[in-house]
């Protein structure tokens, strides 16, 4: 029998309506659209109604892929979500995702959380799924309305965060293979650098005013991601039989462009050979990476064939990456523009 192989065969991806520029936070907070610009590259974000939730973001994601690859998902065998805003702790986003698209009750559900490195995280499971063959269709979200968790009144941290949701599809095939190597790696030392208050403060018994709310050192995120991020690239580049002239597109996870540049440097690949998507939608968290990969799509610059890396960081802090061979199935439309 002939071994299975996991190929991405299609993308989807959503972002809300409502727009909240860096002019609306200078009313909001001691801040300006320069400094935001200079510090970040973050000119916009995207931010959820009130009564739209993550699962909401996801299914609208997945109808996007649907409406590019006319092929039904009612037999899917497992859906994944990486994210760190649920709906509810339980149930999961994926099992509300089940109900909303109508999947067959015989897919299983499971929701990861992993934070900004969620999506690479959710891909290598897909992946190690269906190459074992223990599943043949994964669908795979990345969705965040990190908003519902962003205080209003910290200008260090609600300037960064927007909130969206891609989707791409694993299936099981014998030719060949989306994934080509991978790379992870954890710091759980650094946990208190970013994280979310309020639920393990009252565990723990104590009682906030404030809870529910992404806390962050930005400073120290920033230097461990820069020094980390370009050691799994050359680790993964390693693990391959590639060279970072050989990667066509880069994308690593859109926090913040002044962090970017400097992993860009180290790693040896051009910015200009980079995809990200922070500019108008901030960072989404576990929705960067697949939004990144949509943009270079609806922009003409990814095409299959390229070969990719993708790199997630963050909370925990943790990083993964993986080097990908770019080839959506044949029937896949182009996305129409927006
Ligand atoms: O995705 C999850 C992982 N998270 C990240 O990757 C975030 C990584 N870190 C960052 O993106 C950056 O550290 C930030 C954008 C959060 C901050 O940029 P920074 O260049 O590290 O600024 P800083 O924290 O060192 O602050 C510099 C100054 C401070 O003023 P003083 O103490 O020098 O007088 C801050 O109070 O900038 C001030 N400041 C602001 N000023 C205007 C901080 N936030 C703002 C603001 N507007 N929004």
């Amino acid at each position: 029998m002939e071994q299975s192989k996991a190929r991405i065969t299609a993308i989807g991806s959503y972002v809300p309506d409502k727009r909240m520029t860096n002019f609306d936070l200078e009313k909001l907070v001691d801040t300006n659209d320069e400094w935001i610009m200079q510090r970040t590259g973050i000119r916009e974000r995207r931010i959820s109604e009130p009564d739209q939730y993550t699962s909401d973001l996801c299914v609208s994601a997945a109808q996007d892929l649907m409406r590019r690859y006319d092929k039904s998902l009612y037999d899917v065998d497992l859906i994944l979500v990486a994210t760190t805003t649920p709906d509810f702790i339980f149930p999961s986003v994926a099992a509300i995702v089940q109900d909303k698209l109508g999947i067959s009750s015989s897919v299983g559900v499971i929701d990861l959380s992993a934070a900004c490195s969620g999506f690479v995280y959710a891909l290598h499971v897909a992946q190690g799924m269906v190459a074992s063959g223990l599943h043949r269709k994964v669908l795979v979200f990345g969705a965040d309305t990190m908003s519902k968790i962003t205080d209003y009144t910290d200008r260090t941290t609600c300037i960064l965060f927007g909130d969206g949701a891609g989707v791409v599809l694993v299936e099981s095939e014998t030719e060949e293979t989306s994934f080509l190597a991978y790379h992870q790696g954890t710091d759980g030392i650094g946990g208190a650098h970013v994280y979310l208050n309020g639920i393990a403060d009252k565990l723990n018994g104590v009682e906030l005013s404030n809870t529910g709310n992404i806390v962050q050192n930005g400073r120290e995120v920033f230097r461990w991601a820069v020094r980390n991020v370009p050691e799994g690239v050359k680790a993964i580049l390693e693990k391959s039989s590639f060279t970072t002239n050989d990667v066509d597109w880069f994308i690593p996870h859109s926090a913040n462009l002044r962090i970017i540049e400097p992993i860009c440097e180290r790693t040896g690949i051009p910015l200009e050979r980079t995809l990200y998507s922070l500019e108008n939608f901030g960072n989404t968290s576990a929705a960067t990476i697949p939004l990144s990969l949509d943009l270079g799509i609806r922009e003409g610059k990814l095409n299959d064939g390229d070969r990719i890396l993708i790199y997630g960081f963050g909370a925990g802090l943790t990083h993964a990456g993986l080097l990908l061979n770019w080839n959506l199935h044949p029937q896949v439309q182009l996305p129409e523009a927006k």
